[in-house]
């Protein structure tokens, strides 16, 4: 695709739906997709193909992003959704990018829609047999993002290659909450989870709360998560398909320091949910054959006796 096609205003002309869909140029440096239903509000950047802000009608923002976020320095931009494939956590070759090189690619526009039932925005990266080590297969990816009451993202992989590929993947969600230490996950109880800071194998019976970092990769975990965000009243509920593991992180006080582009007290408003199909649970998948990967994200109010 050429600098022309790549514009906001040509993907407006084009693609853009009066009232729903619009293409922008983001003050933070690249071109997003602005979706609108029934006040409720989603920006997607081409970029990664990157959930960046979903704001439910009447609701503060659901998803945290980085205040020192860039659309335009090559590297994965941190919040919203950013999309980990082929392969999740660090790479098995040297010098390649944790979680995967797509959530720092620009991805095409492929299509949008809009009715009384809501807006959706494709997106589409091919995979060639070229791009990095480990990985030398061709494949398709599609991201199907739909805004309604809730926001549904299906992360779509073809492999059009002529052998089986493994595919390590999560649709990273970075969930806004007014404080961590007020949050309460529940869903995960009972499951074993992969301490990733210990190495060991845990589990824990309780609803998970947070007093320090947290990193737990819940390999078998095919349920919907539901997380209380109590100093907003709200609770989000993270449904999902597809995805046999559930990964959980805060970076809590010392590595958001580390990582440096957290911003001031970042890990205190933010919770990752995170779909996954990560470890030994990574998808092997027969030359021709598709797999989804989806997720759906709700907010409702807590009830007052919650
Ligand atoms: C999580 C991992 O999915 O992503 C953590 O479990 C990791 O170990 C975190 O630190 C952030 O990764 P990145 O590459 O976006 O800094």
């Amino acid at each position: 695709m050429g600098s022309e096609a790549a514009s906001a205003g040509w993907l407006s002309r084009s693609f853009g739906r009066a009232g729903c869909v619009h293409f922008a140029d983001s003050e933070r440096g690249g071109v997003v997709a602005e979706l609108t239903h029934r006040g409720h509000r989603a920006t997607v950047a081409l970029f990664g193909a990157q959930v960046l802000d979903w704001t439910p009608a009447g609701q503060a923002p659901a998803l945290w992003l980085s205040p020192l976020a860039r659309l335009d320095t090559g590297k994965a931009v941190r919040g919203g959704i950013p999309i980990c494939w082929p392969w999740f956590g660090p790479s098995a070759a040297a010098g390649q990018p944790a979680h995967g090189f797509v959530r720092a690619r620009t991805w095409s526009v492929t299509q949008t829609a809009g009715d009384d039932q809501g807006v959706t925005l494709t997106l589409a990266a091919p995979i060639l047999p070229s791009d990095p080590e480990p990985w030398s297969h061709a494949a398709h990816l599609t991201l199907t993002v739909h805004l309604a009451d809730r926001l549904s993202l299906a992360l779509e992989t073809f492999n059009a290659s002529d052998c089986p590929i493994i595919i390590g993947e999560a649709l990273h969600t970075y969930l806004a909450v007014g404080d961590i230490a007020e949050t309460r996950v529940t869903g995960l109880e009972g499951t074993p989870y992969l301490d990733q800071l210990t190495g060991a194998i845990e589990t824990e019976n309780a609803p998970l709360r947070f007093k320090a970092e947290t990193d737990r990769i819940y390999r078998h975990a095919d349920g919907a998560v539901t997380v209380e965000d109590r100093r907003n009243s709200r609770i989000l509920e993270v449904e999902k398909s597809g995805s046999a593991s559930t990964v959980i992180w805060n970076p809590w006080v010392e590595k958001a320091a580390r990582l440096g582009d957290m911003g001031p007290d970042g890990y205190r408003r933010m919770l990752c949910v995170e779909t996954a199909n990560a470890g030994e649970v990574a998808v092997s998948l027969p030359p021709g054959a598709r797999h989804m990967l989806k997720t759906a994200l709700s907010v409702a109010p807590m009830a007052a006796t919650v």
